[in-house]
């Protein structure tokens, strides 16, 4: 069991990485109150539920899986149940589930009487890299991503990479573009490690995972611990996620899940720094080879370049047609451009 803190003050907490962790929660959570609640959703709950069976003082609430059910109205269902059972000041919200179920149960428990105790038990490569870590909670109204939300952070994040053996594929490769970010935003050895290891990390050997998990959390945890509330260098973690999310978004997020859509968005976002000259050559080919190694779609034929720039612009971060891209620009370096709408040329 490894042990990473993350120091936010009166907010620090520690995020648990191992294995089997799962079958030891009762201990692990080490929870005095007597009533507790579970969020889970129905997939999740179909494999694991009967762990959670054992937990002591626990209630549990289970939903639909996907991003529908990041929603306002299924917020308030929660936050029903939440008081129907009993919920008190004292009481633990426990996120079981990947990073929808994490948005939602954080949200739930940032406003249930004004902010209760809340963990990350992530099951999701991508809640176990990303979401789970730093305190972004939320949920989306009408077309709008995230749009309502708080900074909450969580007492404790449990990671057991066991959980990630029943993953679908394209969840799998999700989790897998945000793992490539964090190398090229942050860490230019780690994304050699990913290069060498990526059968490892695609075949999810549980070493190199918990490796690779762990190197994730370090980085997000630094670059959170150094701006909590996104005010500056935490936008570096919005990396191929300009692009990305207007991809999922023009696709009306059915095409290509989350981090596959990231990887599409760090491969165009490459070819932008090229035009622009910001970037070496080699370096950007050598991003631009792995990406395309990897088996995700990167053709754009079906979306023209208004359409996604379209997209971009309703995005919360951008505003009177300038779009902000992060762009790499040196091994293990990104930073901000503030691109005018014209300026903009992947192809
Ligand atoms: N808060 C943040 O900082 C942050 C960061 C990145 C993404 N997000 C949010 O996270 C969400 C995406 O999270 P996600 O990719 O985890 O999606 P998800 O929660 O929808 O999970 C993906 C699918 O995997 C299933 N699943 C989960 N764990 C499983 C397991 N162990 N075995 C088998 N199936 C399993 C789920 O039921 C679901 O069908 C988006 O809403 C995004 O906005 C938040
Ligand atoms: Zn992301």
């Amino acid at each position: 069991m490894e042990v990473i803190p993350i120091d936010l003050d009166e907010n620090s907490y520690d995020i648990i990485i191992g294995e089997n962790l799962i079958n030891n929660l009762d201990d692990i959570l080490s929870i005095k109150d007597e009533r507790n609640f579970i969020l889970t959703d129905r997939n999740v709950d179909m494999i694991y539920g009967d762990k959670l069976h054992n937990l002591k003082h626990f209630f549990k609430l289970t939903i639909e899986p996907g991003e529908k059910s990041k929603s306002i109205d299924v917020a308030i269902d929660v936050l029903r149940q939440m008081l129907e059972k009993g919920l008190t000041r004292k009481s633990t919200v426990i996120a079981f589930g990947g990073g929808v179920v994490g948005d939602l149960a954080g949200f739930c428990s940032s406003i249930y009487m004004r902010g209760i105790s809340f963990i990350q038990i992530p099951t999701t490569l991508l809640a176990q890299v990303d979401s789970s870590v730093g305190g972004k909670t939320g949920v989306n109204l009408n077309d709008y991503k995230n749009i309502i939300g708080s900074f909450y952070q969580p007492k404790k994040v449990i990671i057991d990479v066991e959980l990630l053996s029943t993953l679908p594929k394209k969840e799998l490769m999700s989790g897998i573009g945000e793992i490539i970010k964090y190398g090229l935003i942050y860490d230019y050895e780690f994304f050699q490690y990913i290069k060498k290891e990526i059968e490892g990390i695609r075949s999810l050997n549980n070493n190199v995972m918990k490796y690779v998990v762990r190197r994730c959390c370090e980085i997000k945890a630094r670059i959170v611990e150094l701006d909590e509330k996104e005010n500056g260098l935490r936008k570096i973690l919005n990396f191929g996620h300009t692009f990305g999310h207007a991809l999922e978004g023009g696709t009306n997020f059915t095409r290509y899940s989350h981090g596959e859509a990231v990887i599409v968005g760090m491969f165009y976002e490459t070819i932008l720094a090229k035009k622009m000259c910001v970037i070496q050559e080699l370096y950007s080919n050598e991003i631009l080879s792995f990406l395309e190694s990897l088996g995700v779609d990167l053709s754009l034929s079906e979306y023209s370049t208004s359409v996604l720039i379209d997209f971009m612009t309703r995005d919360k971060k951008n505003k009177d047609n300038k779009i902000s891209f992060i762009l790499p620009i040196n091994r293990g370096e990104v930073k901000e451009y503030l691109l005018d709408i014209n300026e903009i040329n992947w192809n």
